[in-house]
């Protein structure tokens, strides 16, 4: 789906499916020089990250496998309370892995907050995060990310990965989200 098909539902774009290309080219030799010869266990977190965990991890050089979680935290509609509870865990042990957290975006920080605590306390070797999105006002909590492939203002976006009810999430670039539609 592209922003033309559902530029009735969308306000603006706010990353191009060329800028979404060349960052995660930009990211991608980021992770590699960092774990040049080592094996690196890639945690995505569904469903947001699917999209940029396809991309990045083809993107690749080094050794990775894949794993990931699906997570989903306790509160009321929008607002989230910070209690994360797991709906699929990891298939595997992490313990001495050399672990990189592949997420869509940081909202308030919560989810990955909790992740990261929590991937940790398993005895990972090391815990790092790529982020692909992130919303500098919306912070409720301070996570230190190594990588961002973009800071966003705080508004409703939607695409590559990231849905309102489920859709959208296969737009090819990251918009905002018309108010009437969830208005
Ligand atoms: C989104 C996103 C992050 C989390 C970020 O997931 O994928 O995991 O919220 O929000 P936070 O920083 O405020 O914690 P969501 O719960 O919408 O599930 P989804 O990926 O399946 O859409």
């Amino acid at each position: 789906m592209n922003f033309e098909s559902a530029k009735d539902q969308l306000t603006k774009v706010l990353v191009t499916e060329e800028q979404i290309n060349s960052r995660v080219a930009e990211l991608a030799a980021e992770i590699d020089k960092r774990y040049e010869g080592k094996d690196v266990l890639l945690v995505g977190v569904l469903k947001g990250a699917v999209m940029f965990m396809a991309d990045l991890s083809r993107a690749l050089s080094i050794s990775t496998s894949m794993d990931w979680m699906a997570l989903s935290s306790y509160g009321s509609g929008t607002v989230s309370s910070g209690v994360i509870r797991i709906l699929k865990d990891l298939d595997a042990e992490i313990h001495g892995k050399d672990v990189l957290i592949v997420e869509d975006i940081i909202d308030s920080g919560l989810t990955l907050s909790w992740l990261e605590t929590t991937l940790k306390a398993r005895g990972a070797a090391s815990v790092e995060v790529v982020a692909f999105l992130r919303k500098p006002d919306a912070a409720k909590v301070e996570v230190p990310v190594w990588l961002v492939g973009f800071d966003i203002p705080n508004e409703f976006v939607v695409g590559y990965g990231l849905d309102y009810n489920e859709k959208y999430r296969s737009l090819n670039c990251v918009a905002v989200l018309d108010p009437k539609v969830y208005s």
